[in-house]
C-alpha cells in the first residue's frame, strides 16, 4: 500500500483520494447531490474534480428555493497564484451566477506567516498580488467580500478569540499534528470564523466551502464549534477537491514547492508552451512508431489530464481527445500543444480583467464596509 500525507500545512506522496476520505470522515459525492447543482454543472463538478463533501444539499437545496446562500474560499498569500490556486475561485464565481450566493474570500496572511520561511513584507506584497488576481475572477462586488486576516483584524480578532476559547490543544494536535508555534495552534479558530462570518453577518444559512481537499481539517474544527448552542449559527458544509495535477505528474499537487515549475496566472503563452512541452510528463509511448502501434494512455498524461480537469470544456473534444491518444493518432506532441493552447486562452482572459493602479482603489468595492464592520465589532467604545 503506498504511503501519502494530506494536512493543510503538507501534502506527499500519491495521495489516494477515496482512503483520505474515510481518514477524514468525508462522504463521495452522489449522483443524486451532483444533480442538486444548478444545471448544466460546471466542469470542476461534471468532470470530478470536486468529488467530495460534507452536507452539500444543505446548500443546494437551499440555492434552489432562491434562499440566502454564502460561499467561503480562501487564499493563503504565500506567492503568486498558480493555476491549481485559482480554479476554486472560478467555480465559486460561477455558483455566485448561479444562484446570488454571497462569497466571501479571506486571505490567511497571518496563517503564511506563522507557516512559511516569510517575513510581512514578503507575505503583504503576495496579498496585494493575490487580490488583483482575485478581482480578475469576477465577482458581483455587491455580493462579495475580500477579507484580509491582520489587515481586518478589528473584526477578525475578536471573534476568533471568542471560538479559540472552544478549541483545545489536543483538539490542534490530533486534527494537525503539533503545531511549530502557539500561532499556529491559535489560527484554527482564525480560519473557523471565515467560515462562519457569512452567518454573523446576514444571520443563519447555508454555507458551502469549496477547497481542495487538504483544508478538510479546518472544516471540521468549524463544524465542531458551530455545533455547539451558544453560537446562531448552522455547520458549513464542504466541497472537496482532488488537487491539479503538477505538471511531473505522480500523483501530488501543482505546488510551488516542486522540482517541476508550476503555470502561473502572469504566465504568457509561450511560457505556458515551453512550460508543458518540457515538462508535463507524457503518456505517450517513447518513440513515434510505438506510440503510433499501441497508442498512449491519457489516465497518465499530465496534458490530457489538465484538459479534462477544466480546461476543455467540452465534452466531445475530451472524449475524442482521449479516444485518439489510445488509438495512436494523436500524439503526445500534439496533445501538449492543445493543452497549452486552452491554458493560454484561459490566462491572457483572466490576464485581460487583471487591475493595475493603486491596491487600494482595486479592492475598496469588496472590501467590508462600515455597517458590516459595525455590525460585526465589539462596541467598546461606542
Ligand atoms: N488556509 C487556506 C490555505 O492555506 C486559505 C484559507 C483561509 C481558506 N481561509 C479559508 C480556504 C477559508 C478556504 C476557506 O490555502
Amino acid at each position: 500500500m503506498h504511503e501519502f500525507t494530506v494536512t493543510p500545512y503538507r501534502v506527499e506522496g500519491d495521495v489516494d483520494y477515496d482512503r483520505l476520505l474515510d481518514q477524514f470522515g468525508a462522504n463521495a459525492l452522489t449522483d443524486e447531490q451532483l444533480a442538486s447543482f444548478p444545471q448544466p454543472p460546471h466542469p470542476l463538478l461534471r468532470r470530478g474534480v470536486f468529488y467530495a463533501g460534507r452536507d452539500v444539499e444543505r446548500f443546494t437545496s437551499a440555492a434552489s428555493a432562491g434562499e440566502t446562500v454564502s460561499i467561503v474560499t480562501g487564499r493563503g498569500p504565500s506567492g503568486p497564484m498558480h493555476l491549481g490556486h485559482v480554479l476554486p475561485f472560478y467555480f465559486a464565481k460561477w455558483l455566485q451566477a448561479e444562484t446570488g450566493a454571497y462569497v466571501y474570500v479571506p486571505l490567511s496572511d497571518d496563517e503564511k506567516y506563522f507557516s512559511k520561511n516569510l517575513d510581512f513584507d514578503e507575505i503583504h506584497e503576495h496579498t496585494r498580488e493575490n487580490l488583483r488576481d482575485l478581482v480578475a475572477v469576477g465577482f458581483d462586488p455587491e455580493r462579495t467580500r475580500f477579507v484580509v486576516d491582520t489587515a481586518d483584524a478589528d473584526v477578525v480578532y475578536p471573534l476568533a478569540a471568542e471560538f479559540a476559547a472552544d478549541i483545545t490543544p489536543a483538539t490542534v494536535a490530533a486534527t494537525y499534528g503539533d503545531p511549530p508555534n502557539v500561532g499556529l495552534g491559535f489560527y484554527p479558530a482564525v480560519q473557523t470564523t471565515h467560515l462562519l462570518l457569512p452567518q454573523l453577518l446576514h444571520g443563519r444559512h447555508p454555507t458551502l466551502v469549496p477547497i481542495a481537499v487538504d483544508q478538510d481539517p479546518h472544516i471540521r474544527v468549524c463544524r465542531d464549534i458551530a455545533g455547539k448552542q451558544r453560537y446562531d449559527v448552522e455547520k458549513p458544509g464542504a466541497l472537496l477537491s482532488k488537487f491539479l495535477p503538477r505538471l511531473g505528474g505522480g500523483g501530488g499537487k501543482m505546488s510551488s514547492s516542486g522540482d517541476d515549475p508550476s503555470i502561473y496566472l502572469t504566465d504568457d503563452r509561450e511560457t505556458v508552451r515551453e512550460k508543458v512541452s518540457k515538462h508535463a510528463f507524457s503518456g505517450g509511448r517513447s518513440d513515434v512508431d510505438e506510440h503510433r502501434e499501441r497508442g498512449g494512455d491519457p489516465e497518465v498524461d499530465v496534458a490530457y489530464q489538465l484538459l479534462f480537469s477544466f480546461f476543455e470544456d467540452d465534452d466531445e473534444t475530451v472524449e475524442r481527445l482521449a479516444r485518439e491518444y489510445r488509438a495512436g493518432e494523436l500524439l503526445s506532441g500534439e496533445m501538449k500543444a492543445h493543452a497549452a493552447d486552452r491554458i493560454a486562452d484561459f490566462l491572457e482572459a483572466h490576464q485581460s480583467r487583471r487591475p493595475e493602479g493603486p491596491i487600494g482603489e482595486v479592492v475598496e468595492p469588496y472590501r467590508l464596509t462600515d455597517t458590516e464592520r459595525a455590525r460585526l465589532r465589539p462596541q467598546v467604545f461606542d
